[in-house]
């Protein structure tokens, strides 16, 4: 099976020179920093409870490079300039992670407003805050115990929240929803394991599988990797703007068959990291391919906002499903959303949601009681959701504001967009598929022999070489593709377009100059 395990993903760590050495009492983590991690408990020379022999195997095998060894010697990097190390730049630009409001971008006045008001009611008296805002605190402060953020709400979220939330869905897919299908979560990430949690269960003795995308983001690998779960990967079609071809789907699951039970089919519309945008009529197809092999779709949506192409437009697979009328309509489905992305990028809040539809209904008190032993999501973070869904109207004293303040942002990001396509596209070597939403490019890179060569020789996997290369020389931090998965033989990296458009233009400008060089050196 062609699969990008978590196996996979921890091959690009051990080349970047890390040391594990498991399965006896002693270990030694010798990471990038050269720092070494004691072997003893604290100094006292006592061997501990819990080590690398005795810990979790899927803790150990499991890996987010979103935030791996590149990111690391970044932060280091920062370090190093603020104690005066000269070196060929003056600052880190972290293209690695979609983070907006580390990249410059400005809270929405009316978001940080609600926000501020639930906080800190007395504010409800402050002239300054429009009426609609103090309207939409109330309303949100009657629906937490005791009127306060600082209480614990009900496990799904505050009622009010998960009913304008379902209104939202209504107006977005002109199709019913039941807010008790809402649930709201710390973050997408939350309501993705959650749900990911309810499938591991072998069937006919074989292992749980799911199958996710390759390049994918990589919760899907981490999770699964650490619930013991099977990555079925299947690869979208670079050649197609990263569609997705039916062929691809049949050959993945009937390849997990022999080794897993295939369970659920991840799709992340719109795309990260491909930034695809997928018609109708591929979302249709991958529909029709779920109902055949049974499986529970998983539709990541958090990107819905975060669309630019022309002719690129945002069905969600409720919409699609539903309309494709009996039996597709009764399919399960998950389908995630976040404040952390679209306009808003409210990512430290960690609010999302996720609606289930036709979930079997004992199935669903089961998936209530098992997230009711986390409590609930933070409070803040259900407030930033319900101003995401619940935003002003026209009319209303905040509307003007709000709109302006969200599609300059929207604006300007698609206006990155093709700045960051455009540019790869005009280097040596390169090929960048249309950023047609999401906030990411992943350009497709051939490397010259000599260059493959050198990274060989350096214990490293040829993308994470150029990465690293990259980040020395420029200060610009990407993500190997090889943190995502790529087809087998070929090399790309994201990098995000969120840097704030002056600092985007300078980055790629460094960036070219490096590749240029780069190439020069090897080939
Ligand atoms: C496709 C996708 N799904 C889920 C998430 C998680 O988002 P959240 O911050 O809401 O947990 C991300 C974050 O980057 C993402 O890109």
């Amino acid at each position: 099976m062609r699969r990008c395990s978590a196996t996979a993903a921890y091959s690009v760590f051990r080349h970047v020179g890390r040391v594990e050495v498991c399965g006896r009492r002693e270990f030694r983590l010798s990471t990038i920093r050269n720092k070494s991690v004691p072997e003893t408990m604290a100094g006292s020379g006592a061997s501990p409870c819990l080590a690398m022999d005795n810990l979790n195997p899927n803790i150990k095998v499991m890996e987010y490079a979103v935030r791996g060894p590149l990111v690391t010697r970044a932060g280091e990097i920062e370090k190093e300039l603020e104690q005066g190390v000269k070196k060929p730049f003056t600052e880190v630009i972290k293209a690695n992670i979609g983070d907006c409001h580390a990249m410059g971008q400005v809270p929405l006045t009316f978001i940080r407003q609600v926000l501020a008001l639930v906080t800190y009611p007395k504010l409800l008296d402050d002239p300054q805050f429009p009426d609609d805002t103090k309207e939409r605190a109330r309303t949100l402060l009657k629906g937490c115990r005791g009127g306060s953020v600082g209480s614990y709400t009900d496990s799904p979220g505050i009622e009010v929240i998960r009913k304008h939330v379902a209104q939202y869905i209504e107006r977005r897919d002109g199709i019913p929803s039941d807010w008790q299908n809402v649930v709201i979560s710390a973050g997408a990430s939350d309501a993705i394991k959650n749900i990911l949690k309810l499938l591991i269960c072998p069937v006919d003795g074989k292992p749980p599988g799911v199958m996710t995308p390759i390049p994918q983001y990589p919760l899907y690998s981490a999770t699964l990797a650490e619930f013991g779960m099977h990555q079925i990967g299947y690869y979208p079609n670079e050649s197609r703007n990263w569609g997705l071809d039916v062929a691809e789907l049949e050959r993945s699951v009937s390849e997990a068959r022999k080794v897993c039970a295939p369970r659920a089919i991840a799709v992340i519309n719109p795309g990260n990291p491909t930034g695809q945008v997928l018609s109708r009529d591929n979302i249709e197809e991958i529909i029709r391919f779920a109902h055949k092999e049974k499986l529970f779709v998983l539709a990541d949506e958090v990107y819905q906002d975060n669309i630019y192409a022309d002719g690129c437009k945002f069905f969600s697979f409720k919409k699609v499903l539903t309309e494709m009328g009996p039996p597709y309509r009764d399919m399960e489905l998950a389908s995630f959303m976040s404040c952390s992305k679209g306009y808003m990028g409210e990512c430290g809040l960690r609010g999302g949601y996720v609606e289930v539809i036709n979930m079997c209904p004992k199935v669903k008190a089961m998936y209530l009681k098992a997230i009711s032993a986390m409590l609930c999501p933070t409070v803040l973070g259900q407030v930033c959701m319900d101003t995401v869904v619940n935003p002003p109207t026209k009319g209303e004293p905040s509307y003007e504001l709000y709109m302006k303040e969200k599609t300059a942002v929207l604006d300007s990001l698609k206006a990155r967009a093709k700045m960051v396509a455009d540019a790869f596209n005009s280097m040596e070597g390169f090929s960048c598929n249309t950023v047609q939403g999401a906030m990411y490019a992943f350009p497709r890179i051939t490397l010259p022999p000599k260059a493959v060569a050198a990274a060989e020789k350096a214990g490293k996997v040829p993308d994470v070489f150029y990465a690293f290369e990259l980040l020395e020389n420029t200060g610009i931090c990407i993500v190997p593709g090889s943190g995502f998965g790529q087809q087998p033989g070929t090399y790309h990296f994201r990098t995000t377009i969120l840097p704030q458009p002056d600092k985007l233009k300078a980055m790629l400008q460094k960036f070219a100059q490096f590749h240029k060089d780069f190439i020069k050196k090897y080939s």
